[in-house]
């Protein structure tokens, strides 16, 4: 049932609360930053458990398994993301909107319908939390926060390939009708992986120095790093497939 609840995920997050100390000045934007993510990686696993029951029912049982496995490790983000909470001196808890209905797509094949969500939620969002965790990771000293965000980006490194591996492995069986039910669908994919992202990084958002080491990064270069992203990674990604992506990405606002 997917209703709207409230998370609480502090027994598991003190369980993996990272031995840091974070001064006082940034504690409550690490804490806010930090449940953020909590919802927000806890929110994806239903994501996937939704895509994985549209893969088995497609006849795609291993796919469908590793989608549920993605789940599963959404969750633990979730957990790992309260535990920085935790460790900040917050509680991992926070009210959580009702998870989103994966669209079910009824105007297209039961094949192009999966390939679509496979798109949005793989190769668009995975993709940019790839770039944007990375980079986050590279302005981190080791130590346990580092590591803890090393686990979170080797995760969504398999669920960015995975919706390109199985994108790249159906896209040459798609018939014309098929194809084009992908290609109108692109801009709409887009305009919401904008609005959500941007939403996400407010371009007002900037630190001391230090902040980064807590994860806490400037809204304007994340800003700048998911337009690269989307320019430089995923356009080429999805016109190699066929899928006129540059042209989807310019009509999103249409
Ligand atoms: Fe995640
Ligand atoms: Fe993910």
């Amino acid at each position: 049932m997917l209703s709207a609840s409230h998370l609480d995920l502090r027994a598991e997050a003190q369980q993996r609360r990272p031995a840091i100390a974070v001064p006082q000045a940034l504690a409550p934007a690490v804490v806010g930053t930090w449940r953020a993510r909590m919802v927000n990686e806890h929110g994806s696993s239903h994501v996937f458990a939704q895509l994985a029951d549209q893969l088995a029912a497609l006849g795609w049982a291993s796919d469908a398994a590793e989608a549920n496995s993605f789940a599963a490790e959404e969750r633990e983000h979730g957990r790992l993301c309260g535990a920085v909470v935790e460790a900040a001196g917050g509680e991992a808890r926070a009210p959580c909107a009702a998870p989103s209905v994966l669209p079910a797509h009824a105007d297209t094949t039961p094949r192009a319908a999966a390939l679509r969500n496979v798109i949005s939620i793989c190769c668009l969002s995975e993709t940019v939390a790839v770039a944007l965790i990375g980079a986050e990771r590279l302005e981190m000293p080791d130590g346990p926060l580092r590591e803890l965000l090393s686990q979170i980006l080797g995760d969504e490194v398999g669920h960015a390939r995975f919706g390109w591996r199985l994108l790249a492995r159906e896209a040459g069986a798609l018939t014309p009708a098929e194809r084009a039910a992908l290609a109108i669908y692109l801009p709409l994919a887009f305009a919401h992986l904008e609005a959500h992202e941007l939403a996400h990084l407010p371009v007002g958002a900037s630190w001391p120095e230090d902040a980064a080491q807590y994860g806490l990064c400037a809204g304007a270069d994340a800003r700048a790093l998911f337009f690269d992203t989307v320019d430089q990674v995923i356009i080429p990604g999805l016109e190699a497939h066929g899928l006129p992506a540059a042209d989807a990405w310019k009509a999103r606002h249409a």
